[in-house]
């Protein structure tokens, strides 16, 4: 079966409800790695070979953080400057993640009618994570839709239930989904 990797960045994660309850709902997949890099790199040094040998062992990566301020947390941005570098991720003959799924899951504070033009937040989600799709094409990733979940602290248990839920299943079909010779 193929295997996913869970690029994870959340600056606070003791604190996490929405994080904590999609991760906790995949934590039987024994072809599923966590990695969370706040946890790895708490001082900020990342090891790139490290990561890049670490992408190269998995067939699904999944981007996975909580949106601040419209934005990825900055250890994942940091990850994504130094690890996806030209000669690797990127360049004429260097697509090494080239036929890769990556899957981004986020979770926001706002609920979801705020990201709307009517909303305060004036745009939908996906409009400030417009680099991502971009990211997919320049590295030749297959991106599947990605997966939000909206109120995270404050929305009702049972939604989160469900999200949970939805996640493992999403994140099931595209484990299943993805070709393998065996
Ligand atoms: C510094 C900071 C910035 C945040 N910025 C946003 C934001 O721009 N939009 C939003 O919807 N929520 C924002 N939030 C709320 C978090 O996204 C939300 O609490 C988190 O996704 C819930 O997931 P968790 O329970 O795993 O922490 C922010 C929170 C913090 C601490």
């Amino acid at each position: 079966m193929a295997k996913a990797l869970i690029v994870y960045a959340h600056p606070a994660h003791q604190r996490s409800r929405a994080n904590r309850a999609l991760l906790n709902r995949i934590s039987d997949l024994h072809n599923v790695t966590v990695h969370d890099l706040y946890e790895t790199y708490p001082d900020f040094f990342i090891d790139v070979e490290a990561e890049q040998k670490l992408l190269l062992e998995h067939d699904v990566i999944v981007i996975q953080h909580p949106v601040y301020w419209y934005n990825m947390p900055a250890l994942l941005r940091e990850w994504q400057d130094l690890v996806l570098e030209y000669g690797y991720a990127y360049g004429r003959k260097q697509q090494r993640l080239a036929g890769k799924q990556m899957w981004v899951v986020l979770t926001a504070g706002a609920p979801e009618h705020t990201y709307s033009e009517t909303g305060v937040n004036e745009r939908p989600l996906s409009d400030y994570f417009h680099h991502y799709p971009r990211m997919a094409n320049v590295c030749h990733l297959d991106m599947k839709p990605t997966f939000e979940v909206y109120h995270g602290r404050h929305s009702p248990d049972e939604d989160i239930d469900k999200a949970a839920e939805q996640y493992r299943s999403c994140l099931l079909k595209y484990l299943k989904e993805f070709p393998t010779d065996a």
